[in-house]
């Protein structure tokens, strides 16, 4: 009974994740630290007084000033929008700029996988710029694709998963001031671990919408919250394709209890990226090893053509990471989330022993 659904979709698969599930889940970028439970129990008792009965919440106003005010750089509740994680931002983002069946989006590759999963449910085509073998991109090659009348989105995933690099905030600045006419979206998802952001210029440039996470520096993956900042012009627009009541009451209350506790999740951000470095100098050290730079939560690296051995290996003991490999930017590539002081010994000491160090 496929033709009762649209034609393009019987070349589709429903989206899925596939990844092996070990003791030491280190795939998927999100935080292993747990909120505390202090934090927990303050959510529990925010939710004494939450009417789940209710579609309105006056936690929804005060939520929104929240999270202007954690955003900074000027921006206003009305420059907010937010739902269910980044990817739903993502999706409803290429819901709203997806004009006709020629209209398409442009990314560099490799990068976040499911900008292309989102297009395909939402029937915007992707153009694909690819990476050099460092990771930096030709300025006007990207320009020359995304100057298409037919382009409508211009993705960049600053920093980049799943390479882990950042750009030059001047490349990415001379994208959005010379495609004035498109929609310029910036991925922020990793900013906590980088520090590096467009919020502050968001006023110079009334085609940059910004998407960021809960999922990582918050330690919310569960929890499914995401927002996007851009003008309030951008977000009206935007929140046209959203449902009226698109985002529970219960991921608003843990939302704001999160925002009430930045100082805590700061910290940990703090030792998220002492750790990643250090892991990086002992990576970089093993012989045979290609370990990438990363602002991000998270390492990616290669052994060449044992790759495949290793992640068996670090499999049989217990550690789930990611295989990456798939572009061949990025060929024999793992990737592995670090946040957990525990798990990244013990990861570390897994590689150094498989590499025989
Ligand atoms: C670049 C990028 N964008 C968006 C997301 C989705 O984040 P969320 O969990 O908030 O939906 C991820 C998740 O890994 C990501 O890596």
């Amino acid at each position: 009974m496929d033709r009762l659904f649209r034609t393009d979709l019987k070349a589709l698969e429903p989206p899925t994740v596939t990844v092996p599930i070990r003791e030491r889940m280190m795939c998927l970028n999100e935080s292993c630290l747990d909120p505390y439970q202090a934090i927990k129990d303050q959510f529990l008792a925010r939710m004494k007084d939450v009417r789940l009965n209710r579609y309105l919440s006056p936690l929804t106003p005060e939520l929104n000033q929240k999270l202007a005010d954690y955003i900074g750089c000027g921006v206003k509740p009305e420059n907010v929008a937010w739902g269910n994680g980044a990817d739903d931002m993502l999706y409803h983002i290429f819901l709203s700029v997806r004009e006709n069946e020629e209209a398409f989006a442009v990314s560099l590759a490799p990068s976040y996988f499911d900008y292309k999963t989102f297009c395909d449910a939402v029937g915007l085509k992707i153009k694909f710029l690819e990476l050099n073998e460092d990771f930096s991109f030709d300025t006007r090659a990207y320009l020359d694709l995304a100057s298409d009348p037919n382009c409508k989105l211009a993705i960049l995933c600053n920093p980049n998963n799943p390479s882990g690099n950042l750009y030059e905030k001047e490349q990415l600045r001379e994208i959005v001031d010379a495609l004035p006419q498109k929609l310029v979206l910036i991925d922020e998802t990793y900013y906590e671990f980088s520090d590096s952001t467009f919020a502050g210029e968001l006023g110079e440039h009334p085609n940059l919408i910004l998407t960021r996470s809960f999922s990582k520096a918050f330690s919310g993956a569960g929890l499914r919250f995401g927002y996007a900042i851009s003008s309030a012009n951008n977000i009206y627009n935007l929140k046209k394709v959203f449902t009226t009541f698109h985002s529970s009451i219960l991921s608003q209350a843990f939302a704001l209890t999160i925002l009430e506790n930045v100082p805590v999740f700061c910290a940990l951000v703090l030792d998220t990226i002492k750790l990643r470095d250090e892991v990086y100098q002992e990576l970089k050290a093993i012989p045979g090893l290609t370990v990438h730079p990363s602002h991000t939560n998270f390492l990616t690296f290669t052994i060449g053509d044992r790759t495949p051995q290793l992640f068996q290996y670090l499999q049989d003991k217990g550690i789930s990471v990611r295989d990456v490999g798939a572009h061949r930017r990025l060929k024999n590539c793992l990737r592995a989330t670090l946040s957990c002081a525990d798990d990244t010994a013990y990861l570390l000491e897994k590689i150094k022993e498989f590499c025989g160090v």
